[in-house]
């Protein structure tokens, strides 16, 4: 049990002093003397751009934040808090601020842990849907008495229900009038998809006995969808999210009734222990007794927003891993290829090219483009070219003799069949976007501490440092997006210049969310882990954030930075450019400056960190989207 011993109270306090200093610093026009405290490292970065209009970008860039509680944006930009955990998602019940609310109610609010999230127009840029991730919880933030890592005695079932209700997908209807956005209460849209959402599968691994189990012999419908961390757009205006670390909530229990083959395929996908009590009330999450149900998860899931009675589909053709992301390109016969990482150390790149061309129509049906067509996985050659290689049952080494039954053992096991092909295990690989006007792609690669490791694969070109703390981007040229050969290049190096950092411009580490918006701006957020934030070699990137990149020239502005303790991810703008929606995550997960001040994060004071967004004395740290707009209303970055 957590107890009140090592919690600083002077802490909050003078964080919440410093953030109201800042704030008057701000609103007077007095942000360079505020940043006079800053490290010497951020001043001259600050001074690269004096808001003077170079290449694409034009807006001033911000200092970092040490251990600010609040957004901080531009001179000339509002930062407004949109949609947090628990606000009704329509006309539901209202968020209680000491967690009381119950799991039903729940049902009927924002989930927790905002991630990925997407903008659909319904008549113009002015309304429209709002699409986001909710990608994981923390129990002790979550429930007002903490959560089963705080106390097994009281994890009820009405607590694995809340915390399964506040995983998955909200919809929210959003409109602009003359006093700027809302959302729309009630709303006909307003939907949430949870980890219990009954859902169909289709593509090669439907109906097979992979995933068949007793509550669904015939292996076709799904519940549930998990740890939705980033997300995509189908051409054809469905929405795709992505399962990323679905091991966390399976526990196995017993391997007296394993074969070693099941127990080696777990080892691979990191199906051990679960991070959550769920086995304890569902015992579908107890692998032991249940061991097909992991490989029911792992998948990118399309969901039709703009059909509130739709049910999801898992498209099981795009392979079962630890997917961070997907971004689609067209080739030019009109065949679609999605882009997807596998976000764990050493894992890889894949591509899916539907069989078919698409349309240009829009629909759900069209989604049965997912469903036929070959998935690739990237092998990155140091002379800069690379290869697509096929992950096809009966081609290369997916054969019988080395242990492959047909195609949906290869894609239920995509990360076997992945390292069988030579794929090149990269660092890290999160999100991926393509750009709109050329069929580049950019693929960051956040970390991988174990680079050049003994026993761990050496550095190579694609992945360049040895215990890569900071992270870098890799860019691929495409000739068309249905080619199976491509060139490369490292695009940035993140990191300062004492790393080898190769940034021009305002610095970062850990590079994770990528969005190439309309006009072609890269905006980077970052993630840098809690255990490091704030502290020692991280110390001079202050909390998380969000830049613009001229991908031109690589010049970097520090546009956004995010609240003590969070991680920012998740970016959406209308076409017109006027509106962004930027998603604060886990706010109040204490950065590792904070831990050495003895503050811990504890379901006795779940705000020790960060008070964030609502700064009330009893209330607790809140993930949210926020809504970023010029006050002359003009483009934004522009
Ligand atoms: Fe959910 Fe790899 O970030
Ligand atoms: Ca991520
Ligand atoms: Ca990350
Ligand atoms: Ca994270």
């Amino acid at each position: 049990m957590a107890s009140k011993k090592g919690i600083n109270a002077i802490d909050l306090e003078s964080l919440i002093h410093i953030r109201l200093s800042r704030r008057k610093a701000v609103q007077f026009g007095l942000g360079s003397l505020f940043s006079a405290a800053l490290p010497l490292s951020a001043l001259s970065e600050t001074r690269i751009s004096q808001g003077v209009k170079q290449g694409m970008l034009g807006f001033k860039s911000i200092s970092i934040a040490d251990l600010i509680d609040d957004v901080i944006v531009p001179e000339g930009y509002k930062a407004e808090v949109f949609y947090r955990w628990g606000d009704p998602i329509s006309d539901g019940p209202a968020f209680k601020m000491d967690a009381s609310n119950t799991g039903h109610e729940q049902l009927q609010q924002a989930g927790m842990h905002h991630d990925a999230l997407q903008f659909y127009p319904l008549s113009d840029d002015d309304h429209g849907l709002l699409v986001m991730n909710h990608e994981y919880i923390d129990a002790q933030i979550l429930h007002s008495d903490g959560g089963f890592l705080d106390s097994s005695e009281t994890y009820t079932v009405d607590k694995t229900l809340k915390e399964q209700y506040a995983h998955g997908i909200s919809v929210i209807e959003v409109k602009k009038s003359d006093d700027g956005w809302d959302i729309v209460r009630p709303s006909v849209y307003a939907r949430r998809i949870t980890a219990t959402t009954p859902m169909s599968v289709s593509g090669p691994v439907a109906g097979t006995n992979y995933i068949q189990t007793t509550a669904d012999p015939l292996g076709k419908e799904i519940l549930g969808t998990l740890n939705n961390c980033s997300n995509g757009k189908t051409p054809w205006g469905t929405y795709l999210t992505c399962e990323e670390n679905f091991n966390d909530y399976f526990d196995v229990t017993s391997l007296e009734k394993i074969d070693k083959k099941q127990q080696r395929e777990w080892q691979r996908y990191g199906i051990k222990q679960g991070y959550y009590g769920w086995y304890k009330n569902d015992e579908r999450f107890n692998a032991s007794l249940h061991p097909n149900e992991p490989n029911r998860f792992g998948w990118i899931v399309e969901v039709d927003p703009l059909n509130p009675s739709s049910k999801p589909v898992k498209r099981t053709a795009l392979g079962r891993f630890s997917h961070e992301n997907v971004a689609h390109n067209i080739g030019k016969e009109g065949r679609v290829a999605f882009y997807s990482g596998d976000d764990a150390k050493f894992e890889y790149v894949y591509k899916f090219i539907s069989d078919k061309a698409w349309d240009g129509t829009q629909g759900l049906h069209h989604g049965q483009l997912l469903d036929e067509g070959i998935l690739y996985v990237a092998r990155f050659n140091d002379d800069g070219s690379g290869a697509w290689l096929p992950l096809e049952f009966g081609q290369g080494s997916l054969t019988k003799e080395n242990g492959f039954n047909d195609q949906a053992d290869v894609l239920v096991h995509a990360r076997k069949a992945a390292d069988s092909m030579g794929a090149t295990p990269m660092d890290r690989p999160e999100w991926v976007t393509t750009h709109p006007d050329t069929s580049d792609v950019f693929i960051s690669m956040t970390n991988n501490s174990k680079r050049g490791k003994e026993g761990k694969p050496d550095k190579n070109a694609a992945n360049p440092r040895h215990n890569n703390k900071f992270g870098h981007i890799v860019k691929l040229i495409e000739e068309d997006a249905t080619s199976i050969s491509f060139a490369w290049d490292v695009f940035v190096l993140a990191g300062d210049e004492t790393n080898q950092g190769t940034i021009s411009g305002d610095i970062y580490a850990n590079p994770d969310g990528l969005m190439i918006d309309d006009r072609g701006v890269l905006w980077v957020q970052t993630d840098v882990s809690s255990s490091k934030l704030n502290t020692d070699d991280f110390a001079k990137f202050g909390n998380n954030q969000m830049l613009a990149v001229d991908p031109n020239s690589g010049e970097t502005r520090r546009f956004l930075t995010g609240p003590i303790g969070c991680e920012v991810t998740g970016v959406a703008m209308t076409a017109d450019l006027k509106t962004m929606w930027v998603n604060i995550q886990h706010p109040g997960e204490v950065p590792a400056r904070l831990k050495q001040r003895g503050v811990k994060k504890s379901a006795v004071k779940p705000n020790a960190a960060s008070n964030w967004p609502d700064h009330q004395l009893n209330g607790r740290p809140r993930s949210a989207t926020v809504l970023i707009t010029k006050k002359d209303g003009g483009i934004i970055g522009d």
